[in-house]
C-alpha cells in the first residue's frame, strides 16, 4: 500500500521543521536542493516536484534557479500550508501546488522538463509503476533528479524494525541498485547513483545532540515533554541504523532519451 492518508501530523511536522528548517521535511535545507540540481540549467524550465511537502524546496527551485515549479503532494493539509507559504513568498506566479492521489500522475505526456523529488518516494510501494509515470510525463530529453532514503541489501535487523516502529510512517525502501535497475527497465538512460549515507550519518548525530541540547526547551515548549522525549528516542534509533549502514540516503539522476 502507498501512503494515502494523513501521516505527517501536526507534531511531526513541527518537530521536523525545528530540526531541518522552516518549510523542510527532510534533511539538508537549501543546500540539499542545490546539490540535487547541481549542473542543471533550470531557468524557465518546468519542474515537477513529486512529494513537495511544505514547499520549502520549491521556493529554492524558483527563487535561486528561476524554475517554474509544480509541486504535488498526497497530504491535503501539507498542500494547504504550502500554498499559504508560497503566497507569502511572492512566488505564486512561478509555483503551482496540487493535491494528488497516489498512483497515475495528473500531468500530460511529455509535459515536464525536470522531475525532482526529495525523500518522498520512499512512501511509494510500486516503484516500477511510479517511474513509468515519471518517464511518461517527462519530455524527450527530460531529466529525473532526486534524493531518497534507501536500504542496504541485507534483510532488516531488529534495529531497523525498531526505527520503522518509531517513525510510524509507511515506508517502502529499496536499495539504490534496485532503483537503478527499475529506472533502466523503464527506459531511462545515463543513470547515475550516488550513496550519500556517510554525509547524513554525521549530520544526524549533530541533530541528535541538538535535540538533547540547544533545541530541547523549544521542543518541549512547542510539542510537550512526552512528544519531545519520543522524538529524541526516534532520532537515537535513526542514528543507530545510519551507523550500521542499514539506512542509506542517496541521490540519483536519469535521462529520458531524445
Ligand atoms: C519526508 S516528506 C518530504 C517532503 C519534501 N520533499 C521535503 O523534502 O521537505 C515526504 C512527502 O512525500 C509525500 N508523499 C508520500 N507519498 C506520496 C505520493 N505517492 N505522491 C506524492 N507525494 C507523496 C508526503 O505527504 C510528504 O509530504
Amino acid at each position: 500500500m502507498s501512503q494515502n492518508e494523513e501521516e505527517y501530523d501536526h507534531a511531526l511536522v513541527a518537530m521536523l521543521e525545528l530540526i531541518w528548517g522552516e518549510g523542510f521535511l527532510s534533511p539538508g535545507g537549501p543546500q540539499a536542493v542545490r546539490e540535487i540540481v547541481s549542473g542543471l540549467d533550470l531557468e524557465d524550465k518546468l519542474v515537477l516536484d513529486i512529494g513537495c511537502g511544505l514547499g520549502g524546496l520549491d521556493i529554492i527551485l524558483a527563487s535561486e534557479f528561476g524554475a517554474r515549479v509544480i509541486g504535488l503532494d498526497v497530504e491535503i493539509d501539507l498542500v494547504r500550508r504550502a500554498v499559504e507559504k508560497i503566497g507569502k513568498s511572492g512566488l505564486s506566479d512561478r509555483i503551482t501546488l496540487q493535491h494528488c492521489e497516489p498512483g497515475p500522475l495528473p500531468q500530460a505526456d511529455n509535459e515536464i522538463d525536470i522531475v525532482f523529488g526529495k525523500d518522498s518516494w520512499i512512501h511509494v510501494e510500486d516503484k516500477r509503476a511510479f517511474f513509468t509515470e515519471v518517464f511518461r510525463v517527462l519530455k524527450p530529453g527530460g531529466i529525473l533528479t532526486a534524493g531518497d532514503w534507501m536500504r542496504s541489501a541485507k534483510p532488516y535487523g531488529k534495529d531497523m524494525e525498531y526505527f520503522f516502529e518509531m517513525e510510524g510512517l509507511t515506508y517502502h525502501m529499496e536499495t539504490l541498485e534496485i532503483y537503478g535497475d527499475i529506472l533502466h527497465q523503464c527506459g531511462f538512460v545515463d543513470i547515475s547513483l550516488d550513496d550519500v549515507a556517510e554525509q547524513y550519518r554525521a549530520q544526524s548525530h549533530q541533530e541528535y545532540a541538538n535535540m538533547k541540547g540547544p533545541l530541547k526547551q523549544q521542543m518541549a515548549d512547542s510539542l510537550g515533554e512526552e512528544k519531545q522525549a519520543y522524538f529524541i528516542e526516534n532520532w537515537r534509533a535513526m542514528t543507530v541504523v545510519l551507523d550500521s549502514g542499514e539506512l542509506r540516503p542517496a541521490r540519483f539522476r536519469a535521462h529520458k532519451p531524445l
